[in-house]
């Protein structure tokens, strides 16, 4: 019986406050509110976000005297059929306590904010007459210590509250563990079924065990009413144990969700039916043998990503249908796995990901990040922690997707959690236990004594409450250094990497050339699916999107929480297209990519690729010439093959360049997508003529230079990664100290303007001078005037691309409205480059040109990076919020930056900084173009 929807609701400003007369006198005037769903965006109270900070002073385990504390209440009828059985209540999460009371009467207590809390009601009510159920929520308490994830603190009963009837003696439990042989392909099924009873348990009762055709009857066992002996020596738990052997089992991987029906019943003396429970059980096997995590005996690449339940307008309440959402995005992009960051998640992902098909860590509720070194150091804490590891397993258990547990998250190095990782072991073999921060503890230390030591020597350490090395942004010199320096004893999955804030991902593709080449690293998870904004509603009724602190939220970590691949509202950021292209399934590579050979590898890790149809065009400038398409591949999943793609020869004109591109797309739909999604695609250049890119056509006037004021550039809109790192000077600061903003103040742009044919020739020099290292960009800005809509461009594209992220652009010719160019990342930052530009042209509202820049050259003569924006970069950089930037109004005008160099993204916030070849320091530049 379902118990959402809306509920009476007070809040009080301290438990202590909360009255008798509250749990169960009359609730006229209060507020009404929805079940489930967080108070802090219903109007209640404040949404705080904080990241290693504790959101309240401590020390521990102090909690502040001012404790918003909510009472829902609501009068609950039990049906009358549910008479004689056993009565319980579910509360799915509740941040931080919660508190039960029945009629005034206190009945339960709660804690950890994403598990569920059961409180057997039996003989407490009674079915079919009415009670006054009261849930009290108590927002911090000394569990918030356990809980400092870096997210959004909410309060409220934030998942799904329901009751449900059992009979008396009951299937308490189901504990399925569906094992794999790979060997054989024999399945091997054992349930135990835990039961209970009030009292003494019946004699002879049996439970059946079905499973696709097959049963088992086996004995349901209690305790002996008068036996000591039995009980002492024989009785092993109020259980019925069975086992089911399917000696050719379809087993479940995340390529291949097969999943089968498990149905349970309990069967009285005479064989009727009691009581049954159905569940979907998936037969696999996971293990860590040497250096490879092995799922039914294969080493899986984990493609993975960390998630967060965040919905932009309900927080942590996230519904069926958001969760299948972002599974199905993910899988459109080629993500095999989520960690469950940092707490177990909505129960509904777990089923879905059995079904969908993606590997799960399940990451316990517990990060002491405030107090990283000490909390758990201090026994007091240890029950707690292994309740919560504990309960975590013991709910999620039967789920075929969850192929590692983890200990939790940045709670430093104690202990309880070698117990608690041991007693995962010892409970459910059938998974390895993850943990990270050992690592982060070698590292510390190894700080406290000079920092003499490389991260590849210390991720090299034993970890014993972890089967796995797990670390945490190792930059890529590392994890080579940890895969070289010995045989890898272990494999090596990154719990998190490459930072994906804003504007940031730089150098991915390093990281998956790392893994492909060095035996041991096994993938990662990328930190993190989306961004945390919430949706904030202003004074004159607009809604913008908003971060820490824009709601009062003191202390607060501001913008620190957008770091999705996926904005708020699940619109990809470029960087999960980045992403898409570097761990596609399929590999294809040029061989001789001018004669059409090309390698293709199949990376899939159970597929073989006769799913998918492959295809190919050859284009010229971007304007297709020949395509076609090829026989499906029946290629073995880690097999590559030399296929020969009939493409002609092309012939080109001055200037011109023909790629060839390459691409395999589902044959048929798919649960996660339609037929046609293409899951890889690579283009490879494979012709060009020498000479300038001109560009179709020029306006009868369009400005010269001087109307168009080019000014020298060599700053941006620092990105997050520029503004939060490195930590002790970040880039933008330093860049403030250099007076970056004021470019003519630091270096000075030579410019010479020659006539050819009307147009003119703009050719840019400029000196950047010795201790002028690492900056923005080293371009010019010209300012164009009104009348701009759209930008059409012969480069890559079509969206944003940088030197270092750079795998999902495409050379090819493509046009965007003016106000689309960028990318409106909700914390305001440059943003919209696009590398390889050898031509644009700015169009009016009826599509004529109003300038054409073409002939775009550097001297490589690959073209250059361009930015269009409505905005200077010093506009972009003041704006807190998206909303907060100049209103353009009727100034349709616009901004154009041709740079010779334009600075790499990095990941740097937290992740590795850009690394040395996309950044820009002291020389000589030169760069030109043609403006008609
Ligand atoms: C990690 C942490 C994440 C997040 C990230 C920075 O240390 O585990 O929760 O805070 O840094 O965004």
């Amino acid at each position: 019986m379902s118990l959402d929807g809306e509920w009476a609701f007070l809040l009080r400003d301290r438990p202590e406050e909360v009255a008798a007369d509250d749990l169960t006198g009359p609730t006229d005037g209060w507020a009404a509110i929805e079940v489930p769903g967080c108070w802090t965006v219903q109007g209640f109270d404040r949404p705080q976000y904080t990241n290693i900070q504790m959101p309240f002073p401590g020390p521990p385990p102090h909690v502040p005297d001012a404790n918003p504390t909510g009472v829902y209440r609501r009068t609950v009828t039990l049906p009358t059929e549910w008479e004689g059985q056993r009565v319980v209540l579910y509360v799915a999460g509740a941040e931080t306590v919660l508190y039960v009371h029945v009629d005034g009467a206190p009945v339960a207590m709660g804690k950890d904010s994403r598990l569920p809390t059961e409180v057997d009601l039996t003989g407490i009510v009674t079915p079919g007459v009415p009670f006054e159920l009261a849930l009290s929520v108590v927002r911090w308490s000394d569990a918030t210590y356990l809980e400092d994830q870096d997210h959004w603190h909410h309060a409220g009963l934030h998942r799904r509250v329901f009751a449900y009837a059992t009979p008396p003696v009951h299937i308490a439990d189901v504990h399925a563990t569906a094992g794999f042989d790979p060997a054989t392909g024999e399945g091997r099924l054992r349930t135990v079924v835990r039961l209970g009873a009030d009292g003494h348990g019946p004699r002879d009762w049996t439970a059946r065990i079905e499973l696709g055709g097959q049963e088992a009857t086996v004995a349901a066992r209690f305790e002996h009413p008068t036996d000591s002996l039995t009980n002492w020596l024989v009785f092993d738990g109020r259980q019925a144990v069975g086992e089911i052997v399917v000696p050719e089992a379809a087993p479940w991987s995340a390529e291949h969700p097969n999943l089968h029906d498990l149905r349970v019943t309990l069967l009285d003396g005479d064989g009727s039916e009691v009581d049954t429970v159905s569940l979907r059980v998936g037969f696999r096997q996971v293990e860590v043998v040497g250096h490879e995590l092995l799922v039914n005996g294969r080493p899986v690449l984990i493609k993975g990503v960390n998630r967060h339940d965040h919905d932009p307008r309900q927080g942590k309440t996230v519904t069926p249908e958001g969760i299948r959402a972002d599974l199905v995005l993910m899988k459109q992009h080629g993500i095999n796995a989520v960690r469950t960051s940092h707490y177990p998640n909505d129960a509904v992902l777990y089923d879905l990901c059995d079904e969908l098909g993606l590997y799960v860590v399940d990451e316990a509720d517990l990060e002491t990040h405030a107090y990283l070194r000490s909390l758990l150091k201090d026994p007091r804490w240890g029950s707690a922690v292994l309740e919560r590891i504990a309960r975590m397993a013991q709910r999620d258990k039967n789920h075929p997707s969850i192929i590692i547990w983890s200990l939790g998250n940045e709670s430093g190095s104690a202990p309880i959690l070698h117990a608690a990782a041991e007693w995962l072991r010892q409970w459910d073999g059938t998974r390895p236990v993850q943990y990270e921060s050992s690592i982060g503890e070698a590292v510390f230390t190894d700080l406290t004594n000079g920092g003499a030591l490389e991260l590849g020597e210390l991720m090299s350490r034993p970890t014993p409450e972890s089967d796995l090395v797990v670390p945490m942004y190792p930059e890529v010199p590392d994890l080579v250094s940890w895969a070289t320096r010995t045989v890898p004893d272990r494999p090596l999955v990154m719990c998190e990497y490459i930072h994906a804030m804003n504007n940031s991902c730089g150098g991915l593709a390093d990281y998956w050339d790392a893994i492909r080449t060095h035996p041991g690293l096994q993938g990662g998870f990328v930190w993190d699916w989306v961004d945390q904004a919430l949706v904030q509603q202003l004074p004159d009724g607009t809604e913008r999107l908003a971060y820490g602190g824009d709601f009062g939220d003191e202390p607060n970590d501001g913008p620190f929480c957008l770091n999705g691949l996926v904005d708020a509202n699940r619109v990809p950021h470029p960087a999960l297209l980045e992403l898409a292209a570097v761990i596609a399934p399929v590999r294809i590579a040029a061989v001789d990519a001018a004669r059409g050979v090309v390698r293709i590898t199949n990376e899939y890790d159970f597929r073989d690729l006769s799913h998918l149809l492959p295809s190919w065009v050859v284009d010229v400038d971007g304007t297709a010439v020949a395509s076609g398409e090829l026989e499906p591949l029946d290629l073995a999943p880690g097999v590559s093959t030399t296929v020969r793609i009939p493409a002609p020869r092309v012939d080109l004109q001055a200037g011109e360049r023909a790629h060839l591109t390459v691409a395999f797309a589902l044959a048929h739909e798919e649960t996660w997508a339609p037929a046609g999604h293409v899951v890889a695609r690579e283009q490879f250049p494979v012709a060009s003529a020498p000479g300038p890119s001109t560009a179709p056509d020029a306006p009868a006037a369009g400005p010269d230079l001087v109307a168009l004021q080019p000014e020298l550039a060599l700053w941006r809109a620092p990105i997050d990664n520029e503004t939060f790192a490195p930590v002790l000077d970040p880039h933008a600061a330093r860049w403030e100290r250099m007076g970056l903003r004021d470019a003519a103040s630091v270096a000075e742009l030579a410019t010479s303007v020659t006539d050819r044919d009307g147009a003119e020739v703009v050719v840019h020099e400029v000196v950047v001078p010795e201790g002028v290292d690492d900056i923005a960009r080293v371009g010019v800005r010209l300012s164009l005037g009104a009348g701009v809509r759209s930008v059409e461009w012969l480069g890559d594209g079509p969206h944003e691309g940088y030197s270092d992220r750079s795998a999902s652009t495409r050379f090819g010719r493509w046009i965007t409205p003016v106000d689309e160019w960028a990318v409106p990342y909700v914390h305001p930052q440059a943003s919209g480059n696009r590398t390889g530009v050898r031509w644009l042209r700015f169009l009016d509202a009826d599509g004529a040109a109003v300038l054409t820049i073409d002939e775009l050259d550097g001297g490589s003569g690959d073209g250059l990076d361009v930015t269009v924006s409505r905005w200077s970069q010093e506009e972009i950089a003041d704006a807190g919020h998206l909303e907060d930037l100049p209103d353009v109004g009727d100034r349709d005008g616009c901004y154009v930056w041709i740079d010779a160099r334009h600075r790499g993204v990095g990941s740097g916030a937290v992740g590795p900084d850009t690394t040395a070849e996309h950044r820009i320091g002291p020389g000589s530049y030169r760069w030109s173009y043609r403006l008609r």
